[in-house]
């Protein structure tokens, strides 16, 4: 806790930064990631600069197609229409952190991304070796489902997806009490699962029940199992 402040008021001092300073331009992230389309992609980022003993107040940083910029948190740039309002730079870059989020994914959205980092100060870079290219699909995958029944019904319906910040939504063709949670499977993918608990009665039985997960951007898919006694 002391450190962690500690740490925050190095940071809020602009005294040069310990946990991105390597003595390389170094970036880590993933070559290739799934995304839906319509939906959303937190592509995660993380990169380091050659150490100095400068002090430095400006990072900026742009992600790259080409010669075109897709983001960048420069506010003055006027992005393109293509991706106008549908980027962000979500990472903080005086942190080492600079992470991409692309939303209302379109299937022309493939890359291949890149990033380049300036920094007045002290020097600029740009990753043009270690890019990103998107799979976009067209039609989610269905749930994952699961079922247990004891005294109660337990049924269970999990999606992976790459859009932790607007996760699916679930909605069950019958009432209980429903728990939802995501979590973070690795670098990229997320999982949201969605449980649904009931007491079942005689009618529930044999009949199917289903789960319909709706993805942001409104594309859905579903799952169902029947209720065997
Ligand atoms: C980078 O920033 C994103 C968005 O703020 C955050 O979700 C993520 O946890 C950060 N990653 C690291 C390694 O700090
Ligand atoms: C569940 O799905 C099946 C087919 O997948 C469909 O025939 C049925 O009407 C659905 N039931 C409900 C209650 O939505």
């Amino acid at each position: 806790m002391e450190l962690k402040l500690w740490l925050s008021f190095l940071m809020v001092c602009g005294i040069p930064e310990v946990q991105s300073a390597s003595n390389q331009w170094l970036i880590k992230v993933p070559s290739n990631i799934p995304a839906l389309q319509g939906s959303c992609v937190v592509i995660p980022c993380v990169y380091t600069y050659p150490k100095t003993k400068k002090i430095l107040n400006r990072w900026v940083g742009f992600w790259k197609r080409g010669e075109m910029i897709v983001s960048t948190n420069l506010p003055k740039i006027k992005l393109t229409q293509e991706f106008r309002k549908r980027t962000k730079l979500m990472g903080n870059l005086r942190s080492g952190n600079c992470t991409m989020r692309i939303s209302s994914v379109r299937t022309t959205d493939v890359g291949p991304f890149y990033l380049r980092i300036e920094i007045p100060q002290h020097k600029s870079f740009t990753f043009s070796t270690n890019t990103v290219t998107i799979d976009v699909s067209k039609t989610p995958e269905p749930p994952t489902m699961s079922l247990d029944v004891l005294d109660k019904v337990k049924a269970t319906c999990t999606v992976s997806h790459t859009c932790p910040t607007s996760p699916p939504r679930f909605y069950w063709s019958r009432s209980g009490k429903q728990k939802m949670r995501s979590k973070r499977l690795n670098d990229f993918m997320w999982t949201t699962e969605s449980t649904l608990m009931f007491v079942p009665l005689p009618s529930d039985f044999n009949q199917p029940l289903n789960c319909t997960v709706v993805y942001s951007g409104k594309k859905s898919a579903q799952s169902s199992m029947i209720l065997f006694r």
